[in-house]
């Protein structure tokens, strides 16, 4: 078992002491409030190799002021001011272009002589190409990368940090791939999909495989079915262009929730490196049938009130058909899963934000308590982390009722000094320390494109159009008969958790 201090040698010693991060897209929103924010936080609590650089790069001219300001602005308004201003020491800003060479050239140059400053040694020059950066630009700037920034020492590493979305369908990420795989080894590819950085996401393998009384209930015979549910409070405002090319599906659940359920289906892998792992995601992943369309449903907010509707924003192409909300039911084709709806649901501007993964276990079987409510457990990725399963009690007291009630795993409660780090600062641990189980690897990719991508065309190529919602509801009206096909019992009546922060499907 690894602490802190274990942590940070192995990081320092995979990278020899010595460390060059290069942060494409410095000047965006992802690297702004994101990336700078995980980097200072690893820097604070000396988790980055001893002499570490950080050199933000992106097409906009700034100033030294106005890049400090940028890499600043998310801290935390608590953070010691010394903290800050020596992180700011170790982070420069070079403007340049994603297509030319002579840029990369130029990059190159600051990085060689930061090395020599710093007096960098064989096995010291490693540097970390992290791509905060739109995928048109992806491969212009691998490309730049390895023409003219490679590490000079074959001792060395060369990294390359890349964000989704990764195509827009098969043959899209395909292509995508082979371009990619010719200038960076898969070895050398950290492809990010922040959900495997959050931490609930990181407990299912344990508590699925770590808990004798668990994993034998965890199949058809004692699960009826699957809920992984996305939904957040605020619309697109402001993104209206990036996500109408890309819509719910391929913003969210192609990707965040499709990985979080090959974590819930996945077989027990061998051990717990990282390919034993991506192994069985891609096991059960390719057991996936591709999605039906009647097993699709998919919404679009509009205005209420004060709010505005999707298509109000005025980046948003007139008369977008692009889903902001969408639930689809995925069947795994395998002795455990057969017959188990997984139901993947996302949506902009709905009543509230939250992320969890609802196992509804079957009905008891017989008479004896044929009535009472199905066992439920709730893992809570977000907020407030916490796993609760429902199981029914005899009400206490002079009565031979029974109650739902709840065995309760809230982290806030259970924890002192709890301390959860964000998902991006744990993945960027991960690359510098050179473990690849939190990353998609290129054949997840291509099995969860293959389950995608013909119902994708056929919703756009048919112009199907997506149920309207109003800003703020729990989706479209259809949505409570939509799950109810699959079987789903909404357990709220007669049932109050006592935490309102907690429960409320
Ligand atoms: C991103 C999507 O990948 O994930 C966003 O592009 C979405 O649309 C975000 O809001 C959700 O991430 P989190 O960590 O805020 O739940």
């Amino acid at each position: 078992m690894s602490n802190v201090n274990d942590v940070r040698k192995k990081v320092n010693q995979q990278m020899n002491g010595g460390l060059t991060v290069v942060l494409f897209g410095a000047s965006g929103d992802l690297a702004k409030k994101k990336t700078f924010p995980a980097l200072f936080r690893l820097f604070k609590n000396k988790l980055l190799p001893t002499s570490t650089v950080i050199i933000g790069y992106a097409r906009s001219k700034l100033d030294h002021d106005g890049f400090v300001q940028r890499i600043t602005e998310n801290l935390s308004k608590e953070e010691d001011k010394k903290t800050v201003d020596d992180f700011v020491k170790i982070c420069s800003y070079v403007s340049g272009q994603y297509d030319q060479d002579e840029s990369f050239q130029h990059l190159q140059q600051v990085i060689g002589q930061s090395e020599d400053k710093r007096g960098m040694k064989q096995g010291q020059k490693n540097r970390i190409f992290y791509m905060a950066l739109p995928p048109s630009v992806f491969l212009d700037v691998a490309k730049g990368c390895r023409r003219n920034v490679i590490s000079p020492d074959d001792k060395s590493v060369n990294r390359v940090v890349i964000e989704k979305p990764f195509g827009k369908d098969l043959e899209s990420c395909n292509e995508l791939l082979s371009n990619l795989r010719v200038l960076f080894t898969e070895n050398d590819t950290y492809r990010i999909d922040h959900y495997l950085g959050k931490e609930m996401v990181k407990n299912i393998i344990p508590y699925r495989f770590s808990n004798a009384f668990i994993h034998p209930l965890w199949n058809n015979i004692h699960i009826d079915s699957v809920q992984i549910t996305l939904k957040e409070h605020f619309g697109t405002e402001g993104r209206g262009g990036y996500f109408d090319e890309f819509g719910i599906i391929r913003d969210v659940i192609q990707n965040h929730l499709l990985q979080t359920m090959s974590l819930v289906a996945m077989e027990r892998p061998i051990g717990r490196g990282a390919e034993a792992i991506r192994d069985e995601k891609v096991k059960v992943l390719r057991c996936v049938k591709p999605i039906k369309i009647e097993d699709t449903l998919i919404g679009q907010y509009v205005a209420n009130g004060d709010k505005p509707g999707y298509l109000d924003d005025d980046t948003v192409p007139k008369g977008s058909l692009c889903p902001t909300f969408a639930a689809m039911v995925l069947w795994i084709d395998n002795d455990r899963w057969d017959g188990v709806p997984f139901i993947l649901k996302a949506g902009k501007a709905l009543d509230k934000s939250k992320v969890e993964i609802r196992v509804q276990y079957k009905k008891v079987p017989g008479s004896l308590y044929g009535g009472v409510h199905r066992n439920e457990t709730v893992m809570r990725i977000q907020p407030s982390e916490a796993i609760y399963t429902k199981f029914n009690n005899k009400s206490p007291g002079l009565t031979d009722h029974t109650m739902v009630t709840e065995m309760n795993l809230t982290y806030k409660d259970r924890f002192e000094n709890l301390q959860i780090p964000d998902a991006y600062e744990s993945l960027i641990l991960d690359v510098m320390r050179s473990d690849h189980s939190n990353f998609v690897r290129d054949d997840e990719l291509d099995a969860a494109w293959r389950i995608f991508t013909p119902v994708l065309h056929q919703l756009e190529n048919e112009k199907i159009k997506p149920y309207p919602y109003k800003y703020g509801t729990r989706g479209p009206d259809k949505e409570s008969e939509f799950v109810k096909k699959y079987g789903i019992e909404q357990l709220m009546t007669g049932y109050t958790w006592p935490k309102q922060d907690v429960e409320q499907q």
